[in-house]
This record gives C-alpha cells, structure tokens and sequence, in this order.
C-alpha cells in the first residue's frame, strides 16, 4: 500500500471520493480539488481506468518543507531518481504553486529539471533529456507555502481527455466536469436522458459510457505504462475485465439535441469515435419549438446553455430573455421531469420563472457557474403538492 492522490476540480471532491471507495481505495480523504488515499498497483491501475471524475492520479514519493529555491533545489537532489527512471529515459516536469514562496511554478519546475539533471550527472556522468511531449517519466512538482509534493504523474494527458474527442464546438463541455455533473444529479442510469443543447454531445457521451458500464480509460493510454515496473500482466487483466463488464446496450434512453447542424456534424464523430452511434439519439431540434410527440414526463433533462451576453441566429438575442424562453419551454413541455442546468451567467439563470430545489457552485475553466435543479411539476401535482 502507498500514497496516492487523484487530482480532480472544485466542487467534484465528494463524487471523486466516492469512486476511489469504489474501485477499492483505503483511507479515502476529500480535500480541495483531490482526493488522498492509500492503494496498491491494482487500486492505481483502477483509478486511472475507472474513475469518470479524476484529472490525474499522482504517486508522491517525496514531501518536505523548503523556504526557498536552494532548499528545493537541494531536497529535490537527494530523491533516488534511478529508481524511476534511467539516464537514457526522458523526462518531463509539470508544476502548481501557491502561497508566498514559490510563485512562479515555471521556476520551480525548472529547478527540479536541474536537481535531476544534476543527480543523473553526479550517479552516472551524463544527464537524461527532456521530452515535453512523450517523456517516459512524468514528475509532478506541488508547493503550497514551504509544503512540497513531489510525485510521479502515472496518468500523463489529462483523464478528461478520453480519446473520444476529434473536434470541438465553441465553450465545450470538459468530459470529467460533465461525468462529475451526471454523478451530482445522482442520475440513476434508468430514467431516460436529454440534452437538448448538447453541442459536442460530450454530456450524452458520458451519460452512455456510465449505463453502459465502459470504462472511461478504456480509449486511451497512460504514462504510468512506460513506468519501469510497470505490471502490464495486472493492466491487461484489468483491461479484460473491463471488456467484459461492458454491458450491450446502455441501460437507459439517451438523447442530444442541438439546433445548430455544425454542432450535431462535430457531435455525430464524437459519439462514432466512441463507440456509441447505435444507443444516442442524436437529432437537429430548437429546443423552444412545440414538441410534436406531446409533453415529456419522466425525464431527466440536463443541458449547458450558452453563457455569452449575445447569442447569434436565437430566437432572443438578450440573455435574459433567453433564459426566460427555457423556463417556459421546460414548464410547457416537460411536466414531471426535473431539469439540471449548468449554466456561468449568473444573473440570467435566474430569469428562468423556477425556483431551484438545488444549487450547486462549480467552475467550467475560470469561469464560475452555478448547477441548479429544478422540478418540474405539472399544474395537478403542484395543487395536490399544496393541498
Ligand atoms: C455551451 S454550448 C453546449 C456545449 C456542450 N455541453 C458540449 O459539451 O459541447 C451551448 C449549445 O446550445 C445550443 N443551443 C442554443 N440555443 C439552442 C436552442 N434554442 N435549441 C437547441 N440548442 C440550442 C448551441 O447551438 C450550442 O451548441
């Protein structure tokens, strides 16, 4: 058993928490943006090929407290470097700092490129090389105030890069924010879906690859599998039962709907670079058009409006009405639903006419958003509600 931590964003902390339990992990602690927890080389493997809501999982092999560069420098040197890599591997640093002390995480990263440059010069007279891209070991450097953390990033790409991805519409939806938003609506994985603004479709792709139990790692691959111990019998065996587990259809109706053909062109090869054409209703709808097969009951609609002050070719160019369009939409045409809405302009969702049963403070990038819930009661359910 060891240290490991899984990087994840604001607000996503408990639901990340959750699926380290999951996949097996001891001693599970939220704290801001990550969770610490205790695992071996199957949890490890498992974090980075089942959890939906983590950015990186990182194995810290060195913390200590330095107070300026020369204590970093010299902290950073001592670490037994051949352990994780040979001096004709590359390598690669990426760095966080905050608080007082280090605050250029650029020169933090390229004093521990130095620190082991100059062990590798000291052990063996030579120096591995950098390699930004692929290196064969990726460090990852972490001060807050004097605290430093230095682990090994076994993840490398970020986990919010799938694979599936080929193209992108404007303000995409990053695909660990829209699982970490599937898993806070405790959406069931039964009641039927819609994302009637679904842009690149990255909600009802990750809403599919939860019911239908495919692993979101299974695209892709890991720095952690260049690592020199790396145990690529374990990984394959994981791998296996990951194709196994992945059931034949998803377990609940799933649709996306946009009413700009450009963003259901860029939608459509998403989905086919998953997989999953056969089991998402993909399909060219306004969503303030009269629906044609009568009011939606039962439903779980879950969308990302645009945010900006002006949209072009909408039926409202000001936000504000805008927003108040998709209130009356969700109330004329979806009784007995419930609604999530993600959405970083803060005074517009409020012209929605609802009242949120639930709100939800997160960030899409640097933007701050609010996640609000609204239930959809028909005008009967409301009386008898009253009653
Ligand atoms: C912020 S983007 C959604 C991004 C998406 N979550 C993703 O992951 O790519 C907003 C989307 O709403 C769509 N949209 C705007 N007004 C619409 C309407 N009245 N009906 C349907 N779609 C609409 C836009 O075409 C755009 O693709």
């Amino acid at each position: 058993m060891f240290d490991i931590i899984a990087t994840t964003f604001f607000g996503l902390e408990n639901v990340l928490a959750e699926e380290i339990k999951n996949i097996g992990g001891q001693n599970v602690q939220p704290i801001t943006r990550a969770v610490i927890f205790k695992g071996d080389n199957e949890a490890l493997y498992r974090a980075n090929l089942w959890c939906r809501t983590a950015l990186k999982i990182l194995v810290p092999i060195q913390t200590f407290k330095a107070f300026n560069d020369k204590e970093f420098y010299d902290q950073a040197r001592q670490i037994n470097w051949q352990r994780y890599m040979a001096v004709d591997d590359t390598f690669a640093i990426d760095s966080v700092a905050s608080g007082p002390i280090f605050t250029h995480s650029k020169y933090l990263a390229l004093k521990c490129k130095d620190a082991i440059a100059d062990y590798f010069r000291d052990k063996r007279g030579r120096r591995p090389n950098v390699d930004v891209e692929y290196p064969d070991l990726r460090v990852n450097v972490h001060a807050f105030n004097s605290e430093i953390t230095i682990s090994i990033d076994s993840t490398g790409i970020p986990m919010s890069k799938r694979g599936y991805k080929t193209r992108q519409v404007q303000a995409p939806l990053n695909e660990v924010m829209a699982a970490g938003i599937l898993k806070l609506t405790d959406w069931d994985c039964q009641t039927p879906l819609i994302d009637p603004m679904c842009g690149s479709a990255t909600f009802a792709t990750e809403a599919c690859m939860m019911a239908m139990d495919i692993a979101p790692g299974s695209y892709r691959n890991f720095a952690m599998e260049k690592w020199r111990d790396f145990d690529s019998k374990l990984w394959g065996n994981l791998r296996q039962e990951a194709k196994d587990r992945r059931l034949p259809h998803p377990t609940a109706t799933i649709a996306a709907y946009d009413r700009d053909p450009m963003a259901l062109d860029v939608a459509s090869q998403n989905i086919d670079k998953a997989g999953l054409s056969e089991y998402i209703d993909l399909d060219r709808r306004n969503f303030f058009d009269a629906l044609t097969d009568g009011t939606q009951s039962g439903k779980l609609l879950i969308m990302n409006p645009p945010y900006g002050e002006r949209i072009d070719g909408g039926s409202g160019d000001d936000m504000t009405d805008f927003y108040r369009q998709i209130g009356d939409s969700l109330k004329q045409n979806y009784a007995n639903s419930r609604a999530w809405i993600l959405s970083g302009n803060l005074d517009a969702i409020k012209r929605i006419g609802l009242h949120p049963s639930r709100k939800i403070k997160l960030y899409n990038g640097a933007i701050e958003c609010r996640l609000e819930c609204f239930e959809l009661y028909d005008g009967s359910k409301k009386r008898a509600r009253e009653k």
